[in-house]
C-alpha cells in the first residue's frame, strides 16, 4: 500500500489526509508540536493513519505532501528528503510569510522555492488552487464529465506521474503545467486560483494569463 506522508496537519494537511484514506492511501501525519498532539486527529482519520515526527514521516513515506505555512519551509529537514517526490501546496501571502523578494518581484514561485530548500527531492505543485476543504468531497468517477481538474507543475516526469496517480485516485483530473517555473499559472490572484474546474476549463483558465506584479 503507498504512503502518503503529510507535513502539517491544518486546513491542507488534515483534508488530503482524509481523502487519501478514503481512497485506500497509508498516511503518516506530522506538525509543528509533536505526534503526541495528533492522536485526536488520526483517531478520527482511522486505523490508515498514524502520527510520526517530520523526520520519520519523510523518511517512511512514498510521497510527501508539504502543507505548512510558506515562511516555515526553511525549518524543513533537507537529508531525509533526498530522491522523494514532494507535493507542494503552498500559496504566498506577504501578511502571513513575510515579504519575499523573488516572490514580490516575479523572479520565482513558491514552488521553486521549496525545490531549492529540497535540492535532492522532486517537488511538483499540486493542491494550492483548490479550498482544502473540497479536496475529500469534490473528487468524481473518471470520466463523469463535471470532473474537476486540478493543476500540476515540476521539472521531473516520474514525480509529475506519481502525483497525477494520486489526484486521479481521489477523484480529479491533472492538467500538467510543465516546468515549476510556470506555476505561477494558478498562483494567488490568477484566474484559475480556486476555482472548481473541468480540465478544458482549466486549460482556458491558464492559456493567456498574464502575470501579475506583487508589488
Ligand atoms: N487553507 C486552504 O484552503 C489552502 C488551500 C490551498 C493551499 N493552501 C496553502 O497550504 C499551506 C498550508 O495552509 P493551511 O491552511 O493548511 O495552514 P494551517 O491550517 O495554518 O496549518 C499549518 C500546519 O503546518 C504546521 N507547521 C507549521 N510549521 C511547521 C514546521 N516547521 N514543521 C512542521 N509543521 C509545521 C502547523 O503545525 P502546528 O499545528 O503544530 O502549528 C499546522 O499543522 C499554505 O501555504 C496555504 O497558503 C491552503
Amino acid at each position: 500500500m503507498t504512503t502518503i506522508g503529510i507535513i502539517g496537519s491544518g486546513n491542507i494537511g488534515s483534508n488530503v489526509a482524509r481523502a487519501a484514506v478514503e481512497h485506500e492511501y497509508e498516511v503518516l501525519i506530522a506538525n509543528s508540536r509533536g505526534p503526541e498532539t495528533l492522536q485526536d486527529l488520526v483517531r478520527d482519520l482511522g486505523k490508515s493513519a498514524s502520527a510520526a515526527t517530520v523526520e520519520e514521516v519523510i523518511r517512511k513515506s512514498d510521497m510527501v505532501l508539504v502543507a505548512i505555512p510558506l515562511k516555515a519551509i526553511d525549518d524543513l529537514p533537507v537529508e531525509p528528503f533526498e530522491d522523494k517526490v514532494v507535493m507542494d501546496a503552498n500559496n504566498y501571502y506577504p501578511e502571513r510569510d513575510g515579504r519575499i523578494e523573488a516572490l514580490d518581484h516575479n523572479e520565482s514561485t513558491t514552488s521553486e522555492l521549496l525545490q531549492a530548500r529540497l535540492p535532492y527531492s522532486h517537488v511538483v505543485k499540486a493542491f494550492n488552487n483548490i479550498y482544502a476543504k473540497q479536496i475529500p468531497t469534490d473528487g468524481l468517477p473518471k470520466g463523469d464529465q463535471n470532473r474537476r481538474a486540478l493543476p500540476i507543475a515540476g521539472d521531473v516526469p516520474h514525480a509529475k506521474a506519481a502525483v497525477a496517480g494520486f489526484l486521479d485516485d481521489l477523484g480529479f483530473d491533472v492538467l500538467d503545467l510543465g516546468h515549476l517555473s510556470g506555476s505561477w499559472r494558478v498562483e494567488r490572484d490568477t484566474p484559475a486560483y480556486g476555482k472548481r474546474a473541468t480540465l478544458e476549463e482549466l486549460k482556458e483558465l491558464t492559456r493567456d494569463v498574464e502575470r501579475v506584479q506583487q508589488v
